[in-house]
């Protein structure tokens, strides 16, 4: 950045800054994603000892061990958590791009839209946010927390399995309108849903990858509830479903409908709340709850991915998964100040 150029490159800097004024092209103060943002960017002044004697000290807040320690009681309390956060930032990043647009309040807002209605965890990064605010007033950002509080989740939900290390430098969105939220649906072809991926800069693999967050959460029984009574109007199971698991799934999902019901996204009893490859090894066994899950063993273009994840190492996985889930911290981010902002509460607008 030019704002942090050294006394020595003064004249370089400042022949620059002419020439990016001249062309109008001078991005505000404002670093690029990367690794460790907030270090030294959060401080705060402690005052000790009765006046005229009084003594300040300045102590840096280390902001990702901030979130970490939340998420830590976060998780105690409730591990649905790590779900809700994973979910919450698929469809954060997807939409306008990993801009906390979907933490926006309104009554046209992101959150208003039907597939972010049953979009849970915005307790949590508010939270965190005010204790944030508490040290350093609007310096991370409401779409970072997001970003790490996802990872730590993730960790957490992975018995330390799955790490990653994730990008900061995020600002915050200034728009959310529910008209703008065109997230995949449930029964989404690979084909569209590799399609709508690759608009946002994601590869095949990675949307593979990606679709593995669905190893923890769940699913409400009307999303599928076709698969197991009437597939396409055949009044018959979905042949692609193992037919022991329609006879499983049926009590959880009977016909006649409540429709708060869900079940396990990732049908391993043992680890349906663990961040693990298990999703993968239930699709090669036809045991894949969403359409779209299951058609990932299936077609031409992701089947091959699929049976290497489930036939490979729990670490391979945990490497995949972390580095899709930067990829996906990285769509359509804003760095620059004239488009984006540090919110001082998640919730709402400056
Ligand atoms: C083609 C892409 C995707 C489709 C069609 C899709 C669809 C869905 C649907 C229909 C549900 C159930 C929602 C409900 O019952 O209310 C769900 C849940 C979930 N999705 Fe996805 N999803 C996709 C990609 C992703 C990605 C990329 C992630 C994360 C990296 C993700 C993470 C989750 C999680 C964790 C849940 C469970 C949430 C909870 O228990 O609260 N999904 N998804």
């Amino acid at each position: 950045m030019v704002c942090n150029m050294k006394n020595n490159n003064r004249v370089l800097a400042m022949a620059t800054i002419g020439l990016f004024l001249i062309l109008g092209l001078s991005e505000q103060c404002y670093g690029a994603l990367q690794p460790g943002y907030y270090n030294q960017k959060c401080f705060i002044t402690t005052t000790t000892g009765a006046w005229p004697l009084t003594k300040s000290q300045t102590t840096e807040v280390n902001v990702e061990a901030t979130v970490k320690a939340a998420m830590k009681l976060a998780f105690t309390n409730d591990s649905t958590i790590a779900a809700a956060l994973l979910r919450m930032q698929f469809h954060d990043c997807f939409v306008k791009g990993c801009d906390a647009s979907i933490l926006l309040d309104g009554k046209q807002s992101e959150k208003t839209a039907t597939p972010n209605l049953s979009v849970r965890g915005y307790e949590v990064i508010d939270s965190i946010k005010k204790t944030l605010e508490k040290s350093c007033r609007q310096v991370v950002s409401c779409a970072d927390i997001i970003v790490m509080a996802t990872r730590d989740a993730v960790s957490l939900a992975s018995g330390g399995k799955v790490n990653y290390g994730v990008e900061t430098g995020r600002l915050d969105g200034k728009v959310s309108n529910a008209s703008n939220v065109n997230l995949p649906g449930p029964t989404i072809s690979v084909s569209d849903s590799i399609k709508a991926f690759q608009q946002k800069g994601l590869g095949v693999n990675d949307m593979v990858y990606l679709l593995g967050g669905h190893t923890v959460g769940v699913a409400h029984c009307f999303l599928f509830q076709d698969r197991l009574y009437n597939f396409n109007g055949t009044n018959k199971p979905d042949p692609t479903m193992d037919p022991m698991l329609v006879k499983e799934l049926k009590p959880k999902c009977p016909q006649k409908l409540n429709i708060a019901n869900t079940v396990f996204l990732d049908q391993t009893p043992s680890s349906s709340m663990v961040v693990d490859k298990a999703y993968f090894n239930q699709l090669v066994r036809k045991r894949g709850i969403l359409k779209i899950d299951q058609d990932l063993a299936i077609a031409r273009q992701t089947k091959d991915v699929v049976s290497q994840l489930a036939g490979g190492k729990d670490y391979e996985f945990a490497q995949k998964f972390g580095q899709a889930m930067v990829k996906l911290g990285r769509v359509e981010v804003i760095t620059d100040t004239r488009k984006g902002e540090i919110r001082r509460s998640c919730n709402l607008k400056n």
